[in-house]
């Protein structure tokens, strides 16, 4: 299934656009001649993103400044985005933080606000755009997700358990949009290093060198994923073989070993 055309009325909206695999996906995106939307709160790099790619590519790139866990911010955007005279062709939800710790230590706010990032605001942003796309029988949702979400995941819980919401939904609402002539993708990258983990000291950091990769080389592998109607796209063969472990493998045998790697 081919991603929707460029066009110059339509737009891809990109969450967590100021940084990391949202920033790359603005890149490649623009790149391939979509006009893109960029969403995140650091407007001020929005912004820079959104001058580079409008002079390097010569496509429509608009900042988009929101805090996607502000309801109202939130429920705010497929208006801003008619304001400018735009249709959200393809929607990559991507925004989001990591927690990383033994639960008894965790900052429960920061648990619940990851829970709204991760969850809330990628069911809301769907449902705020994928349906018009099943109307015109034609769109694309990236949804952003993580080998995190293939097994519970000590030490990293909420987090975990937030992933294994991004990918149980992308899934199923996969399966729902194929007879809509609509794409839904779920990325699921390992580690790739970027601002999530510099801004705490996150176990995945202590991850082989080897198993990391490279933002380029995961949101590529995104966009191809999406482009061939894959539900679920793993980037990187080491992480692409043992995701089948972890994900299959019984509980018993498969957590103290994630519990091990990730103490
Ligand atoms: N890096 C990895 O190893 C890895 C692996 C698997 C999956 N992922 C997933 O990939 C996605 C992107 O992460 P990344 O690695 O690129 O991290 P990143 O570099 O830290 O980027 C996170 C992005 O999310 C935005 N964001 C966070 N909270 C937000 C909020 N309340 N409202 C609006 N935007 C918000 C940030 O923008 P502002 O701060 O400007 O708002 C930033 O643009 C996440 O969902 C992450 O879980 C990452």
């Amino acid at each position: 299934m081919a991603l929707p055309p460029p066009s110059t009325d339509g737009t891809v909206l990109i969450t967590g656009a100021s940084s990391g695999l949202g920033r790359e996906f603005a890149r490649q995106l623009a790149a391939r001649g979509y006009g893109v939307t960029l969403v995140a709160r650091r407007e001020a790099r929005l912004r820079a993103l959104a001058d580079e790619l409008a002079a390097e590519h010569g496509v429509r790139a608009e900042p988009l400044p929101c805090d996607l866990i502000d309801e109202q911010a939130r429920a705010a955007l497929p208006a801003r985005v008619a304001e400018l005279g735009l249709r959200v062709d393809m929607l990559v939800s991507n925004a989001g933080f990591a927690t990383g710790g033994p639960f008894h230590e965790t900052d429960l706010g920061r648990e619940i606000e990851q829970i709204r990032i991760l969850c809330e605001t990628q069911v809301v942003l769907t449902g705020l755009f994928y349906p018009d796309m099943v109307r015109r029988r034609s769109g694309t949702v990236i949804i952003v997700a993580s080998t995190a979400g293939f097994q519970p995941l000590p030490n990293s819980a909420g987090y975990g358990a937030a992933k294994a919401h991004a990918v149980s939904f992308a899934e199923a609402v996969h399966t729902e949009a194929r007879r809509h002539g609509v794409t839904v993708s779920c990325l699921c990258p390992g580690p790739v290093r970027t601002e999530l983990f510099e801004k705490n000291d996150h176990p995945v950091e202590r991850l082989p060198s080897p198993l990391w990769l490279d933002e380029p080389d995961v949101v590529r592998a995104g966009i191809d994923g999406a482009e061939r109607g894959k539900r679920v796209v793993v980037p990187g063969a080491l992480i692409r073989g043992g995701a089948p472990f972890t994900r299959l493998a019984p509980r018993f045998l498969a957590l103290p070993i994630v519990e091990r790697i990730f103490r």
